[in-house]
């Protein structure tokens, strides 16, 4: 009898709700899981899996197709600009960017905003000149660097929208910096209107607001390829991939498949206006929340703080383990802050629900009038 009924508890603690705040991979649309799920069953009542069938067959080709397209509608982008979905995670980019738009002799331009700029700086470093238009370095990237001085000379500026592990967000993307704007938007991809079309190359990896791991999604305006002097391996030049409409060699397909179905749930959602709304909803319900609670810190300045990673600490922090302990016992996962900078994250992406974030701002004050 008591095995039974521990039995029966642990089932209901293994369903009960889990508010998912990881930081990447992360929370995806619950349809999008269980759409995912049969299609590995059975892919459209084919009687076989996504996982066993050819790329280049009538029943994968429409979903590359329909993800290509998708990304073009959602981003209302221009004919110039094309979307391919790649291999090998945001990291390749930092070097891929660098191999198709930089010279041995012309100078690139970065910003220096937190970890992941700091990344893509070093690879950049390798295949040409670097410099940088502006760093928070020295102020722990609590801030997003304003002045920025790029050359005018420069190949192209990189920014990198939202740093995950800092916890800042550009809010005013510096698009008349006079030279190509190249943007690594893994983290806040399709969660707020920009002018995507003034962006000249925008890379994400999928895991966090698009899908699951394992692919990349590039959108590239066609027009800054091809001038480069050196050999590019033919895998990593973009316009072989153009050419071959994504599907130069054996996609991500899964990957590829559950980035579709994501995208697919955008759109219902209302597409990139709509989900901007909604995050904005969550942010502000965090925020004032933290900022209500003097038992909590913000680490980052006001006016740049991320919409979908909230990063903060405590007052004394002796307490952030019993907090941690709070939310592991309330179902509330990824709180923990990056190991690199410790305290809490609390990460927002478009598929987390504003209940989600309303539970833990519940949490943070329940905790906070204990303590206070
Ligand atoms: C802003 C940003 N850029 C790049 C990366 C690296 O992505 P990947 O692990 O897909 O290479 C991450 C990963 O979290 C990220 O947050």
């Amino acid at each position: 009898m008591f095995l039974c009924t521990s039995i029966i508890l642990k089932a209901k603690k293994a369903t009960a709700m889990i508010h998912n705040f990881n930081a990447g991979p992360s929370v995806l649309p619950q349809e999008v899981f269980k759409e995912a799920s049969n299609a590995v069953l059975n892919f459209n009542n084919t009687g076989l899996s996504i996982l066993e069938i050819g790329h280049r067959t009538n029943l994968f080709e429409p979903v590359m197709s329909e993800a290509r397209s998708l990304v073009k509608e959602l981003m209302n982008l221009s004919d110039d600009h094309e979307v391919l979905f790649l291999h090998g995670g945001a990291t390749t980019q930092f070097m891929q960017i660098p191999m198709n738009l930089l010279n041995e002799n012309e100078l690139a331009s970065y910003t220096d905003t937190g970890t992941w700029a700091a990344k893509s700086i070093k690879e950049a470093k390798l295949f040409g000149h670097v410099e940088v238009a502006g760093s928070t370095k020295e102020i722990n990237y609590t801030f997003i660097p304003k002045n920025l001085s790029v050359s005018p000379t420069a190949a192209y500026l990189h920014i990198t929208t939202n740093e995950t592990i800092a916890g800042t967000q550009w809010k005013d993307i510096p698009y008349d910096c006079g030279v190509p704007l190249v943007a690594d938007m893994s983290s806040d991809i399709l969660s707020r209107q920009l002018d995507f079309n003034k962006f000249d190359l925008i890379y994400a990896g999928a895991q966090k607001n698009m899908g699951a791991a394992g692919v990349n999604l590039i959108v590239v305006n066609k027009n800054i390829l091809g001038k480069v002097t050196r050999a590019i391996p033919t895998i990593l030049d973009y316009r072989n991939h153009i050419k071959e409409a994504s599907m130069l060699n054996t996609p991500p397909v899964f990957a590829v498949y559950v980035a579709m179905l994501t995208l697919r749930w955008l759109k219902k959602m209302g597409g990139v206006s709509a989900i901007e709304k909604l995050n904005n909803a969550k942010a502000e319900l965090f925020y004032n929340t933290l900022d209500s609670l003097p038992v909590f810190k913000p680490v980052v300045a006001k006016e740049d703080r991320s919409y979908m990673n909230a990063v903060f600490i405590m007052q004394d922090a002796s307490l952030e383990k019993e907090f941690l302990d709070l939310c592991k016992k309330e179902n509330m996962i990824g709180v923990k802050g990056h190991r690199s900078v410790g305290g809490f994250r609390v990460s927002m992406y478009n598929a987390l629900t504003i209940e989600s974030v309303k539970a833990i701002t519940d949490l943070m004050k329940a905790f906070a009038s204990k303590k206070g």
